[in-house]
């Protein structure tokens, strides 16, 4: 089948300037159908746990707590049933390496977007599918990378955060999700709310938003699947290298650095510094750690089983 991206002139100008929706014909392709999305995730839980992440709030899916888990060895297709009848998030990663037809959808996508927009540029294009329950959350927090969100099953309401609009530390927060200190989450503030803008995404739909903008998702109905991809403009790829740089003197030279600027000979130079830096593996020395804290009840469909201290492994994500 082919793949056809509609946007407009002028969203295809807004591309990582502003929140920007878009239209698409993915939901029709098998590929997101049950019986394919059943025999990816045997494959992302047979290819290991750096594949995939599962995710659920604590107290059964309704507390205001993130937590991990892993799959064990249900079946792919135990665990879709799991998700349409639970509160739980699955993210399968990767898909360029284990499942490059999925890729090819996201690649096909960027190429049309470019070819409505010339200046649109990406670079280090991943994609990701996201399966999840019709009441699932996700909690507010920002990505490194950029970000569009193509939606295929189900409904979503998805909240952005204009940077400009809510207080927080973001130069501080920003630097230690780079930096892996901490996972993406963000201490968010309902009033936030007052001024965020506001989707609710159908199957058909895809969403923008401009670099490092937190947000948060709120399924509404149906089983939710969506393909997520990630990548980096060439100002998003500056920024990225300037806040890294800005990270690592903030901690490791004790300077407080000017506010971030993406142009200008400084900035040229922090972000060569940052990517360098990055590609070196100079992070900080206090990486957070991520553990598996449950796993998918195999006896009740949509349940969750806590595991203890000495069940639980460190997942490398
Ligand atoms: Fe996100």
């Amino acid at each position: 089948m082919t793949n056809q991206v509609q946007i407009s002139a002028e969203n295809a100008r807004g591309l990582t300037q502003k929140e920007t929706l878009l239209g698409h014909n993915f939901a029709e392709n098998p590929l997101f159908g049950d019986e394919k999305l059943t025999e990816l995730i045997d494959l992302a839980r047979q290819t290991g746990p750096q594949y995939y992440t599962l995710g659920a709030l604590n107290e059964d899916g309704y507390g205001d707590k993130w937590q991990n888990g892993v799959i064990g060895d249900m079946s792919g297709k135990d665990v879709l049933e799991a998700i349409k009848n639970g509160r739980l998030w699955l993210q399968l990663q990767g898909l360029r390496e284990i499942a490059p037809h999925y890729h090819g959808v996201a690649e096909e996508g960027f190429k049309q977007l470019k070819q409505a927009n010339d200046k649109f540029s990406y670079h280090n294009l991943t994609s990701n599918l996201l399966i999840s329950s019709p009441e699932a959350k996700v909690l507010c927090h920002l990505d490194c990378a950029e970000v569009i969100l193509w939606h295929i099953r189900g409904r979503k309401r998805v909240y952005l955060y204009d940077l400009d609009k809510v207080e927080f530390s973001a130069d501080e927060t920003i630097e230690k999700v780079i930096l892996r200190e901490s996972e993406e989450e963000i201490a968010y503030r309902p009033e936030w709310d007052d001024v965020a803008s506001v989707y609710d995404l159908e199957p058909g739909q895809a969403a923008n938003w401009p670099h490092f903008w937190p947000h948060r998702v709120d399924n509404i109905s149906g089983l939710n699947v969506s393909l997520q991809t990630e990548f980096y403009s060439n100002n998003g790829m500056r920024e990225y290298g300037i806040r890294f740089a800005n990270g690592l003197l903030r901690r490791r030279a004790g300077i407080t650095p000017a506010p971030v600027t993406i142009n200008g000979l400084g900035a040229l130079a922090k972000t060569g510094l940052g990517l360098v830096a990055k590609k070196l593996g100079l992070n900080s020395p206090v990486e957070r750690k991520i553990r598996s804290e449950f796993t998918i009840d195999p006896t009740k469909s949509g349940n969750i089983c806590p595991l203890g201290q000495s069940q639980q492994t460190v997942l490398a994500k």
